[in-house]
């Protein structure tokens, strides 16, 4: 078994990991909005900017090596996350306590594990549909981050290519893959790794809300007896 150092912290890797998929299953945590285990690599969000041997990279797209030196949580790669954090949510409408995925949702977990309390950027509140045609799926595009896990997970697992990234610059969006563009008319099921994989509330399942009680949710805290990595 190979080792690599994270923050001081010995952590194992198999031959073909990255950094990121080691120091997740050692129960370290690494800050990500586009990485899941299920999927391979993207490295679309560049939450996971850590500097190995000095040098910056993505913690979710570089192969672990062994003797290799990782800072992860210092004061400097925390302010570009913070700074990062606070980009997506200016550049979409995040009302956390109105939102049926907070407790759950990556985005808000991150903002409170990097201590954000304010926007510091000026929010650009634009104005984006809800797309309500799907007879059991929302789909909240104030919310999305562009983060594509739904576009991969629909692509490498469902098999369906449902989703996909359109637009440039700040026009960049969410497009669904139907005759009319709405998820209603598109193959999207319930059961598709696409429909559950979104880290915010821009994809949720219709008729569940709160069915798990604000206190009780994956990133409440750990006094609760949840788990939150
Ligand atoms: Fe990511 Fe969710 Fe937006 Fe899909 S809908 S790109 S999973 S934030
Ligand atoms: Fe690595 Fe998003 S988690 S770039």
């Amino acid at each position: 078994m190979n080792h690599f150092l994270l923050d001081g912290a010995e952590v194992p890797f198999t031959e073909g990991d990255t950094l990121m998929d080691a120091a997740q299953r050692a129960g370290h945590a690494i800050a990500h909005l586009c990485w899941d285990a299920r999927l391979g690599q993207s490295g679309a969000c560049r939450l996971c900017t850590v500097r190995i041997d000095g040098r910056l990279a993505a913690a979710c797209t570089t192969r672990a090596q062994g003797g290799q030196v990782v800072e992860n949580r210092t004061p400097e790669l925390d302010a570009r996350r913070l700074r990062l954090t606070q980009m997506l949510f200016v550049e979409g409408n995040h009302f956390c306590p109105g939102c049926e995925k907070s407790g759950e949702c990556l985005l808000q977990a991150t903002a409170y594990d990097l201590g954000m309390t304010d926007m510091h950027y000026d929010m650009m509140a634009p104005s984006r549909p809800v797309d309500a045609s799907h007879p059991d799926l929302w789909l909240e595009l104030n919310r999305c981050i562009l983060c594509k896990l739904c576009v991969r997970a629909s692509h490498e697992t469902d098999g369906k290519d449902v989703f996909a990234i359109g637009g440039h610059g700040t026009g960049t969006h969410l497009l669904v893959n139907s005759p009319t563009g709405l998820l209603g008319d598109s193959a999207l099921s319930t059961d598709d790794l696409a429909a559950c994989i979104c880290p915010v509330g821009a994809i949720l399942p219709k008729r569940r809300g709160f069915a798990v009680p604000i206190g009780k949710r994956r990133f409440d805290p750990p006094d609760n007896g949840n788990d939150p990595t």
